[in-house]
């Protein structure tokens, strides 16, 4: 920041209904600098020649703690959150305009909280009156994403490790879930499963809502209702992810629910896993996200005109977009706290260069519609998407998520071995 301060609001508690408040997840990058999970909290960071941080926080209450669990409180805000001073939250419209005064610049990104752009507009004007006479108030307004998310999208060795935890628990999920299909199972009772290993192994949550979509949901790209019972012969797609610590994982596998790829399956299912690999040997220290997406797209497109469901030549296919109707996302996105994480992937308009550090997906797919009356019936309804998180390293990549099986045949006996020892 050189010189300045930083302000960062706690997400808001959000009503659910009546008096039910959906569970607290504290804001991403308000956890990345503090550690503090309570909502009601303020963070004040003042650069330049004395730096710190002010914390504001909801103090402790013998009787609400009573209700709520116990409160960081002032002093633990201190004591366990780094903070150099610490207040009651009910001080921050008495305190917040003198942090603000004497700083050039002001670091904030309107538009996530709006009552707390509020807030934040009050205690500036606020500042402005107090420097009237002596000192200055923010005149060059920054949002704080510039450097937080910048900051975010280079992931530390811890951070690694939070992530490879995440990994690890998402990959016990998957494969219990697997184990658990049949056909006649319901969606929602692989979404049970996938649950339940997340917290029994100490996940704090998933990091986004488990897609379970048999048959044709495969091809409804977020599907989260979870509720068809799926049928013989239906591919089931999975795309779920823990969070851990506050980092996520987020892992698609596709598997046949009675235990064996039809011929259609298995060559729709080896297109996308063939268009992974072409992504991933696109991935280096320099080359961009876009270069792993268009090696996807490449092959996927290639291979669409080869079995006949598109027309070609391959680069008129790729220039017109013929592709589109069966692979209709991107081939991935950065990975972290948030499952779509921030940092930019363009700069002056161009690609941004991957570097050591990142980390992102790489998740083809191939989606056909049910009522896709160009393709023979045996394809209709067919949805395959392989993700796997990938860490940009020095030389190359690491497939972070690669122990989570994936081949048809390794696939095919897993679920063989889950049908026998079901049976015995
Ligand atoms: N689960 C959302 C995604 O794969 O991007
Ligand atoms: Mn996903
Ligand atoms: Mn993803």
């Amino acid at each position: 920041m050189g010189e300045g301060v930083l302000v960062l609001f706690s997400t808001p508690e959000f009503i659910r209904n009546n008096d039910v408040t959906h569970p607290y997840r504290q804001d991403s990058d308000f956890f990345y600098l503090t550690g503090l999970d309570e909502p009601e909290s303020v963070m004040v960071l003042s650069a330049g020649e004395h730096p710190q941080l002010t914390l504001f926080v909801r103090p402790r209450n013998k009787e609400r703690e009573i209700w709520d669990g116990p409160r960081t409180g002032v002093e633990g805000a201190v004591a366990a959150h780094g903070a150099n001073n610490a207040y009651p939250i009910e001080e921050l419209g008495k305190r917040l305009p003198e942090l603000l005064k004497g700083h050039e610049k002001l670091y904030y990104r309107f538009g996530v909280y709006p009552e707390c752009d509020q807030r934040l507009i009050g205690a500036l004007v606020r500042s402005r009156a107090l420097a009237r006479r002596k000192g200055r108030s923010p005149t060059h307004l920054i949002d704080s994403a510039a450097i937080v998310h910048e900051q975010r999208r280079i992931k530390s060795g811890g951070e690694i490790a939070s992530l490879r935890q995440a990994i690890e628990i998402t990959r016990q999920a998957h494969l219990a879930a697997m184990l658990k299909a049949r056909p006649g199972c319901f969606e929602y009772e692989l979404e049970a499963e996938l649950l339940a290993v997340f917290r029994r192994s100490g996940s704090e949550r998933a990091a986004y809502s488990s897609i379970v979509g048999s048959g044709p949901n495969a091809t409804i790209l977020h599907h989260i209702r979870n509720d068809r019972q799926a049928q013989a012969g239906d591919l089931v797609l999975i795309d779920a992810g823990c969070e851990f610590d506050y980092y996520a994982a987020d892992i698609t596998r596709v598997f046949p629910v009675s235990g064996k790829f039809t011929a259609e399956q298995r060559q729709i299912y080896q297109i996308v896993l063939d268009a992974q690999q072409a992504a991933f040997d696109a991935i280096a220290p320099g080359a961009s996200q876009d270069d792993a997406h268009a090696a996807a797209l490449r092959h996927i497109t290639e291979q669409l005109i080869e079995i006949g469901f598109i027309q070609g030549p391959l680069e008129l296919a790729l220039s017109e977009e013929r592709y589109k109707p069966y692979f209709m996302h991107r081939t991935g996105h950065y990975l972290g706290m948030d499952v779509h994480d921030v940092g930019l992937d363009q700069t002056m308009g161009k690609p941004r260069p991957l570097e050591p550090g990142v980390v992102i997906t790489i998740e083809p797919g191939i989606y056909i519609a049910v009522d896709n009356e160009q393709v023979p019936a045996a394809y209709r309804g067919i949805g395959v998407r392989i993700e796997d998180d990938i860490l940009v390293t020095e030389t190359g990549y690491e497939n972070l998520s690669q122990s989570i099986p994936k081949g048809l045949d390794e696939i095919e006996a897993l679920m063989a071995g889950a049908a026998q020892s079901s049976a015995r």
